[in-house]
């Protein structure tokens, strides 16, 4: 019982916990819309004030201000330290506690992994049992030999194969649901989660199967595909669909095709095109590209040409920057508008797809594209604000040789010297330590409303209820923020893009410890408006572009300020030049 229990582990466990089961098996609850109430177990009172949100994973009394999740309930509740709660927890759920010790798998997780297999091969089998089944997968262009490599399988309909099948005991049915098969209904009943659906089994680096991709054959309400939920097996912004499959085929790797879908890595595989991998409905994180360039030395990320690809690739383009090193290339394909991969090699075959990949576009050639493509490049005024895009790009990217070359030609390309725009990427590092505390007194107070903590402080609060519109924000619109808890904010997103599945209760849980940590607690009782039309991505956007606003105004007030007294720097009149050109444009 020794090692650290691994963070990821943590967070899952805190995802998958039932709250409301953990605590109305130790205080009296009762349903109250989405909630359920019941007396404080932490101070004494006759009248409910306690209340359990199972939805976001925590409890709090609005007498005592006794807050927390499942964990610390077990902790405070029943004097449990950390390491116990964590255990008793996952006990209850049916899963054992990992510890990180040396490079060795935990053991606890084989019997998950012995029942997903003989699960993945009874779907394998499915798929010969059913002729529907057999033809879709026919008509798609997969034959028998590329179906058998993918352990293609198909989930027949009904609502408890699996179930009746695999769930034979209750420790059967607790792994069941820990592997995402089955699915707990409220009255405490089980049903399978894949239904009438064709299989694609995900497999890990080992070959292990560790989840599925489920897509339907007909065009119903259903969802198109339906993947496993994350488990402590799989963690989707890890994994690679068809990555072990590739290495299976290939003996030696030298370049790996990133698409969009399981379709597209069996529809290339099925053309010879063994080199194809998926990530599994999320962005491209650090994780995928750090197991990626392991592999090989050249990642081409292949997207529809139309403006959606073109965005989906600049998402790639910003998580691959701080990936970039000597030797290692990145390129990106663009497939003409409304093609993906898959019907693309089946409609034009192995050699178009071979020769679209050999025309590929350089990384540094798409970054310098799109961003030329934002501005004017015909005026002064455009090119500089192309090098001010550009500095927040350029700073991600380790120093070296790569980063120079780049700094070089988008020195050439904005018609100023390659000495003078390093210094404006390097100003971004250095420009807090140069001006904390910014001298705010000498500034005019004008404008100020706009950027009042309360903005920070709904921001945080957004950020907490709804953690999973936070995964697509842009967060560089915060780099100039320096409001009282904008540091929070920013550790707070950042921690939700690097776990995209993080809960409400999982980040209270993560800043259990962290020093402004305690605030948190309370923004999570503020409450946010439940209707259907509350758009809580947008308005945390709105946040962030109020901030940004706020923050390039209180800077433009400065420097003008500064100018009025006569001693502005070279760069500070570039950079004067750069927010009045920003400012004008945003009104
Ligand atoms: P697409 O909708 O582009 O499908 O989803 P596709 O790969 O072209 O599939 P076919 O050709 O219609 O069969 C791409 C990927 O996005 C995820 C899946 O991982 C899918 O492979 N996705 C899509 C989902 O997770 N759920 C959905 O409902 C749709
Ligand atoms: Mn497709």
């Amino acid at each position: 019982m020794s090692g650290l229990i691994p963070q990821h582990f943590i967070d899952d466990l805190i995802s998958r916990a039932d709250v409301a089961e953990v605590v109305g098996r130790r205080v009296q609850l009762k349903k109250a819309g989405k909630e359920f109430k019941g007396c404080c177990p932490f101070h004494d009172e006759k009248t409910p004030s306690f209340s359990v949100v199972p939805d976001k994973g925590f409890y709090h009394c609005f007498g005592c201000g006794a807050h927390g999740t499942a964990i610390s309930f077990l902790m405070e509740h029943d004097h449990m330290d950390f390491v116990d709660a964590v255990e008793s927890l996952a006990n209850t759920m049916g899963i054992e506690v990992p510890r990180e010790e040396g490079q060795r798998p935990a053991r606890s997780y084989d019997a998950l992994f012995e029942l997903i297999s003989r699960v993945a091969r009874y779907f394998e089998g499915q798929l010969k049992n059913h002729p529907v089944a057999i033809e879709y997968v026919k008509n798609r262009g997969i034959d028998g030999a590329t179906a058998k490599r993918f352990s293609v399988g198909y989930a027949p309909d009904g609502w408890s194969n699996v179930l009746d099948k695999f769930g034979t005991s209750k420790e059967a049915i607790d792994r069941l649901l820990a592997v995402g098969l089955i699915i707990r209904k409220d009255n405490g009943q089980h049903y399978d989660r894949f239904r009438e659906r064709i299989i694609f089994p995900i497999r890990d680096s080992r070959g292990r199967v560790i989840g599925f991709g489920g897509r339907v054959m007909m065009k119903n309400d259903q969802a198109k595909y339906m993947n496993s939920p994350e488990t402590v097996l799989f963690h989707k912004g890890r994994e690679l669909y068809g990555l072990y499959e590739a290495r299976q085929a290939l003996r030696n790797i030298e370049r790996l095709v990133v698409v969009e879908g399981y379709m597209d890595v069996v529809g290339l595989a099925r053309h010879g095109i063994d080199f194809a991998t998926a990530t599994l409905g999320t962005a491209t994180t650090l994780d995928h590209l750090n197991r990626l360039f392991r592999v090989c030395e050249e990642v081409l990320f292949c997207f529809d040409g139309d403006r959606a690809g073109r965005d989906a690739a600049w998402k790639a383009l910003e998580n691959a920057l701080p990936q970039i090193k000597e030797g290692r290339q990145i390129k990106f394909v663009f497939l003409p508008d409304g093609q993906d991969p898959d019907s693309y090699v089946q409609e034009n075959g192995a050699v178009a797809f071979e020769t679209a990949m050999d025309k590929a576009t350089p990384l540094s050639d798409f970054l310098l594209e799109e961003l030329a493509g934002q501005v004017d490049m015909n005026s002064v005024d455009g090119r500089a604000r192309m090098a001010e895009l550009a500095r927040p790009l350029l700073s991600k990217i380790p120093a070296g040789v790569y980063k120079e070359l780049l700094t070089e030609r988008l020195a050439n390309t904005v018609g100023i010297s390659t000495e003078k725009l390093e210094n404006i990427v390097k100003r971004d590092v250095s420009k807090d330590a140069q001006f904390a505390p910014r001298p705010r007194s000498r500034l005019k107070q004008s404008g100020q409303g706009t950027g009042n903590p309360s903005i920070v402080r709904r921001a945080i609060t957004l950020v907490l209820h709804h953690p999973e519109t936070v995964v697509s924000l842009n967060i560089e619109k915060l780099a100039d923020v320096s409001k009282p808890g904008s540091d929070l904010l920013r550790d707070l997103i950042e921690t939700v893009q690097s776990e995209p599945n993080m809960t409400t209760a999982g980040l209270l849980e993560r800043f259990r410890s962290h020093e402004e940590g305690r605030h948190l607690a309370k923004l999570v009782t503020v409450e946010l408006p439940g209707s259907e039309d509350f758009d809580a991505g947008a308005e945390l956007a709105d946040c962030l572009t109020q901030l940004a606003l706020a923050a390039r105004k209180e800077r433009l007030d400065f420097i003008i300020e500064k100018q009025r007294l006569g001693n502005l720097s070279d760069l500070e009149k570039d950079e004067l030049r750069a927010l009045s050109q920003g400012s004008a444009f945003s009104g």
